[in-house]
């Protein structure tokens, strides 16, 4: 499966694939009101056009399709991290995480860190991340709760 950077055009089917992730997926962990916080239906585009394009992500493609996205940015912050509700389990996220942790060690970076969902802190935890401190950050205000999660590079 490839896994190549985002390209200018495909903010539309990313927002698909968030979209598909936090309302199939992390709806087990997250009341309906936090979830539709969290990826209403009538996000503004334009913005969000702007954010996918301002952290630059990693794409995961099958078919041709785009079915899951992660970023790392050069502080080793990972801002966004997710895979299409239609196809989670498939290893997908075991692809994207190696992709990041190949391209920190191409950055000589010393950490990667994250603020994670309740639902993919096993999935963090598996690839060596820790719980710093558990955080309740309010959006759009509502407030939808997340870990600090911290892994030391060697
Ligand atoms: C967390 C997420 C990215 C995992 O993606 P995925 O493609 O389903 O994961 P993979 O199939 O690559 O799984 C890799 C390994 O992690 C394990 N894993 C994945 N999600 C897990 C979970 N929630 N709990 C425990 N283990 C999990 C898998 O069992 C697999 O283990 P194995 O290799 O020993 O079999 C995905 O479930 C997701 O997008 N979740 C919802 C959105 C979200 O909360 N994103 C994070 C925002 S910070």
């Amino acid at each position: 499966m490839p896994i190549r950077r985002f390209h200018i055009g495909e903010e539309y089917e990313l927002f698909e694939v968030f979209h598909s992730a936090v309302h199939l997926v992390a709806s087990r962990d997250y009341t309906p009101e936090q979830i539709d916080a969290w990826a209403p239906a009538g996000l503004d585009m334009e913005l969000w056009a702007r954010k996918i394009r301002d952290i630059k992500p990693f794409v995961a493609e099958v078919d041709g399709k785009v079915v899951g996205y992660a970023d790392l940015q050069p502080t080793g912050y990972i801002d966004h991290f997710f895979v299409s509700g239609y196809h989670q389990d498939q290893g997908i996220g075991r692809l994207l995480m190696s992709t990041l942790l190949s391209q920190a060690t191409t950055l000589g970076l010393r950490e990667l860190t994250s603020d994670v969902s309740r639902t993919a802190q096993p999935f963090f935890e598996k690839f060596g991340f820790c719980i710093i401190e558990e955080r309740a950050p309010k959006v759009r205000g509502v407030v939808v709760p997340n870990a600090f999660m911290r892994k030391l590079l060697p």
